[in-house]
C-alpha cells in the first residue's frame, strides 16, 4: 500500500505519526483534525538551510501555505523569516515573534491599510506588483518621511507546466511586472519614486512545480535583468527566487530543496542574498487530516465511503481536481480483505465534495478512521465556514508527544460576529 508521508508507519496494524498513535489523538480531539509532525517541518526547513551552505540567505517561509502560530514560532526557532501576503498574515507573523527585518510581503492588491501597516513596522522588503501600487507606496512613504526598501515582483514568463489555477510566472497572469517592461519600471521609479529605494528583485513562478527548468529558466532569465539594472547604477541587494517546489502527492519526482537550491546558486551573481520562499515544501508532507466513515452507500456501479471530513475541511481535490493518498487508521487484515473502488465524499450539499476518488479499498467499517495524506499545505488555511461546517482542531506531534495548536470551533463561533438588528 502507498504510503507518502514519511513520519506515518503501521506498527501492529495502528497507524502512528512520529511516535503517537493517530488513534490516541482521535480519542482525546475527536475528528475530523488536522495533525502535523513538528519534526518533519523542522527538518524540511534544514533542508533549503544547509543548501544554501556559505552562501548569503534568508529563508522566508510562504505562511500562505499554514499560517498557524505554532507553525510560524517553529519557523522562528529555526531562524527563519516569513513571506506574507496580507495584513492578517503580518499581524499573525508578529505575534508569533517573527523579527520584521525576515518578512518580505507580496500581494498584487495591498490597500493603503496595509501597506501603512508594513511600513510602520519596518519590514524588510515590500515586494511590488505594478505601477498604481508603487505611486501610493512612494506617496506613504513620503508622509512617513521615510525612506522604503522595495523589491520589484517580475514576472519571467516562463511555463511551469503545473495546474493552471497555481501557475504565477506565465504571460498574462495578474502578478508582478512582464519581465519585458522590467528595465522601463526601474526607470521610472527612479525619475518618480524619490522615497522608494530599489534593493530587490522578486519572483515567484507558481507552485506545486516538479522540474528544475523552469525555475533556472526563470532564474536566468531576473539575473540577466539584474545585470541591465546594475548598468543604471543601482546595485542590487536581494534577489527573492519565490517558493513553488513541488512535493509528492502520489508518483510525483520533483527535485529535492538541495537539488534545487544547488542548481539556481549557479546562476545568481554572489554578491545577492538569496531569499526563497517555500511554503508546501515545508509543511506539505508534515499534515495530514483524519476523518471518521460516517456511512456506506452503493449504487448500481459506484460505492461511496460518506465520511466526516469535507471540501470546507480540504478543498484542494473539488478546487483544483488535486489528488491525497487517503489510507486507513486501522491496518488489520488489509492485506487480506476483498478490495472496492470507493469515491471518498463529505457531508456538503455539492457533488464536487469529494476528498478522493475511485480509490480501491477494503471496506473500511462505519466508525472507523481514514487518513488524508499530505494535507499540511493549503489544507487548513483554505478551510471555510460554508454549510456552517465547523473549522476541525490542529494538533502538532512532537516525537511521543501531541499538543492541542487550535481547537474545534463549535456552534457559538459560527455567529460570534454577527450583529442583532
Ligand atoms: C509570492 C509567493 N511566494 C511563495 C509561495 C509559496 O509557494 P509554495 O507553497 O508552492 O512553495 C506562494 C504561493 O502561492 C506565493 O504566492
Amino acid at each position: 500500500m502507498l504510503i507518502v508521508t514519511p513520519k506515518l508507519k503501521y506498527i501492529n496494524g495502528q497507524l502512528y505519526l512520529e511516535e503517537v498513535e493517530v488513534k490516541k489523538i482521535i480519542e482525546k480531539f475527536s475528528t475530523p483534525i488536522y495533525v502535523y509532525s513538528k519534526n518533519q517541518i523542522i527538518e524540511n526547513f534544514k533542508e533549503y538551510k544547509e543548501a544554501f551552505g556559505d552562501r548569503s540567505h534568508l529563508i522566508c517561509y510562504a505562511m500562505k501555505a499554514n499560517s498557524n502560530c505554532e507553525i510560524l514560532r517553529i519557523i522562528k526557532e529555526l531562524s527563519g523569516g516569513v513571506d506574507v501576503t496580507t495584513g492578517g498574515e503580518l499581524f499573525r507573523a508578529l505575534k508569533a515573534g517573527i523579527s520584521p527585518k525576515k518578512i518580505v510581503y507580496a500581494g498584487v492588491g495591498k490597500t493603503k491599510e496595509e501597506l501603512l501597516y508594513a511600513i510602520e513596522n519596518k519590514i524588510l522588503l515590500l515586494n511590488i506588483e505594478s505601477a498604481d501600487e508603487t505611486k501610493l507606496l512612494n506617496y506613504l512613504a513620503n508622509t512617513k518621511k521615510t525612506k522604503l526598501n522595495i523589491a520589484i515582483r517580475i514576472n519571467p514568463e516562463v511555463n511551469t507546466h503545473t495546474l493552471s489555477y497555481i501557475s504565477t510566472g506565465e504571460e498574462g497572469t495578474k502578478f508582478g511586472i512582464p519581465i519585458s517592461e522590467a528595465v522601463d519600471f526601474v526607470k521610472y521609479i527612479i525619475k518618480n519614486c524619490k522615497n522608494l529605494k530599489l534593493v530587490g528583485l522578486h519572483f515567484h513562478i507558481g507552485s506545486q512545480i516538479c522540474t528544475l527548468q523552469p525555475f533556472i529558466e526563470a532564474t536566468k532569465k531576473v539575473c540577466n535583468l539584474v545585470r541591465k539594472i546594475n548598468l543604471l547604477g543601482i546595485r542590487l541587494k536581494y534577489l527573492d527566487i519565490g517558493g513553488g517546489l513541488g512535493i509528492r502527492y502520489k508518483n510525483e519526482n520533483p527535485p529535492t530543496a538541495k537539488q534545487l537550491i544547488k542548481n539556481l546558486l549557479k546562476y545568481i551573481p554572489k554578491d545577492l542574498t538569496v531569499i526563497c520562499e517555500p511554503g508546501r515544501y515545508i509543511v506539505g508532507n508534515a499534515g495530514i487530516l483524519v476523518s471518521k466513515v460516517l456511512y456506506h452507500k452503493s449504487l448500481k456501479n459506484k460505492n461511496f465511503l460518506i465520511v466526516d471530513a469535507s471540501m470546507t475541511d480540504l478543498i484542494r481535490p473539488s478546487f483544483y481536481g488535486a489528488y491525497h493518498n487517503i489510507i486507513p487508521v486501522k491496518l488489520s487484515d488489509y492485506e487480506r480483505l476483498p478490495k472496492k473502488y470507493y469515491d471518498i465524499v463529505g457531508p456538503v450539499c455539492e457533488t464536487s465534495d469529494f476528498l478522493g476518488k475511485k480509490r480501491k479499498l477494503p471496506d473500511i467499517p462505519n466508525n472507523e478512521y481514514l487518513v488524508v495524506e499530505t494535507a499540511g499545505a493549503y489544507g487548513f488555511v483554505m478551510s471555510s465556514n460554508y454549510n456552517s461546517r465547523l473549522r476541525p482542531a490542529e494538533v502538532m506531534v512532537d516525537k511521543d508527544k501531541f499538543y492541542l495548536i487550535r481547537k474545534a470551533e463549535n456552534y457559538e463561533d459560527l455567529i460570534r460576529k454577527e450583529c442583532k438588528i
